[in-house]
């Protein structure tokens, strides 16, 4: 064995293709186990004659995806269904159809990584250095030679008998490979770059580093400056351009916020400054108001108080649908025929509609003040037909 240890293996060339065959029969035969063939060319018929057994690989590529359909399944049921349940549509929180394209891709994905990782892991890849490279007639392998290696490490190894052997099956030569030397060094120069090289590759994340943990007083390097630096005051400091020293000025006497305006007059909240309702529509009343109030009635109104304003509208039906089955909270829109809505003032029905009423939102958003005035106008209408 100790002189084992010192070869790598034995090589064999051949000739041509059936002797290469028939040798790798008799190796197979003969129970190597640490041992392989190299051939210019793929030789039919080579992975039987050398007794090569599938690979396990395509079982671990079916492992990994699996375990990328289950880590893509889970992951959305955990996201979607218990951790951060969130209802859209009425749709189920977890659903496979939804999950499927998710869980395809991961499935691929973990498999198709499987495959290539795998593939170079079997094969002990990647490896720059073979001791078969040094020795001179193994060059031919990509050429016109066959060649049998019976590596040192097979437990059947002899460094005597096995290049016997090896003779014994047609090979035109025989020659025992040593394994390179452990005190052989790398060339100097390449030795001396790595160095350098590697030196000047942490350089710059140790001045980082350095720059990131320590203090000065200049400022820092800023390589964009973008609008970072400004001349300006920021909140709450001091300024001697003004007599009360503050860089914070207050708002000049009147000031109304954007969006705010919409408070203020009757025209936009149905009240007099008085506390009064308006009783006098404040748009003309002619049959283009008449038709816009329907229209916007109808886009915004009808889907809880219905078409014909009797609190009847879809939202409603279906939400007292969920009401009942203790899903939802409903409060019936109002019926606007009832004699007190018929009751009351323009102005009433335009501020219920500005500021919303109880549970029923404003619409001050959506719908501008001259439509509201509309909306109240066809409510009247509305209110008349069905007496
Ligand atoms: C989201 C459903 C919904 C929409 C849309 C809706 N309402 Fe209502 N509305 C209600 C509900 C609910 C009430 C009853 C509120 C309460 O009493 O708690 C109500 C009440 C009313 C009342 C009665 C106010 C009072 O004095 O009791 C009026 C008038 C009214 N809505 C007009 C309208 C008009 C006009 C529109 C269209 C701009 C509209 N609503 C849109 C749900 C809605």
């Amino acid at each position: 064995m100790s002189n084992n240890q010192k070869l790598y293996g034995a090589l064999a060339e051949f000739d041509n293709v059936d002797s290469i065959v028939a040798a790798a029969k008799e190796c197979r035969d003969r129970g190597f186990r640490k041992w392989d063939v190299h051939t210019p060319f793929p030789v039919h018929g080579m992975d039987d004659a050398m007794g090569v057994r599938p690979t396990i690989l395509p079982w671990l590529v079916l492992i990994g995806g699996f375990a990328g359909l289950s880590i893509a399944v889970l992951m959305q049921w955990w996201m979607n269904a218990v951790d951060y349940p969130f209802k859209i549509s009425g749709k189920p929180f977890f659903g496979l159809p939804a999950a499927t394209p998710v869980a395809f891709e991961l499935t691929v994905l973990i498999a198709s990584l499987t495959a290539v990782f795998g593939m170079l892991a079997l094969n002990g890849l990647p490896k720059w250095f073979n001791p078969l490279f040094r020795v001179k007639r193994f060059s031919r392998a990509c050429n016109d030679r066959f060649y049998i290696v019976v590596e040192g490490t097979d437990g059947t190894f002899d460094a005597k008998e096995t290049p016997a052997f090896l003779e014994s099956l047609g090979a035109i030569a025989v020659e025992t490979v040593p394994l390179p030397d452990e005190s052989e060094k790398l060339p100097a120069g390449v030795v001396r770059f790595a160095w350098v090289f590697t030196s000047l590759v942490l350089l710059p994340p140790a001045l980082l580093y350095a720059a990131r943990n320590s203090t000065s007083s200049t400022p820092r390097v800023h390589l964009v400056p973008n609008m970072d630096f400004q001349a300006k005051y920021k909140t709450q400091t001091a300024s001697p351009l003004f007599e009360d020293g503050r860089a914070m000025r207050l708002d000049p006497s009147g000031t109304v916020a954007r969006g705010e305006l919409d408070f203020h007059g009757s025209f936009m909240t149905g009240k007099e400054d008085n506390g009064d309702w308006v009783t006098e529509l404040p748009v003309p009343a002619t049959l283009a108001t008449m038709e816009r109030g329907r229209e916007r009635f109808d886009i915004y109104c009808a889907t809880c108080h219905g078409y014909a304003g009797r609190g009847d509208g879809p939202i409603h039906q279906r939400a007292s649908q969920l009401a009942l089955s203790g899903q939802a909270i409903w409060v019936t829109p109002t019926n606007l025929t009832e004699q007190r809505i018929v009751d009351q003032p323009f102005g009433q029905v335009v501020n219920s509609i500005t500021e919303g009423i109880n549970t029923m939102p404003g619409y001050r958003q959506q719908i501008p003040a001259k439509d509201r005035w509309a909306i109240a106008y066809y409510l009247r209408a509305l209110q008349h037909a069905q007496k």
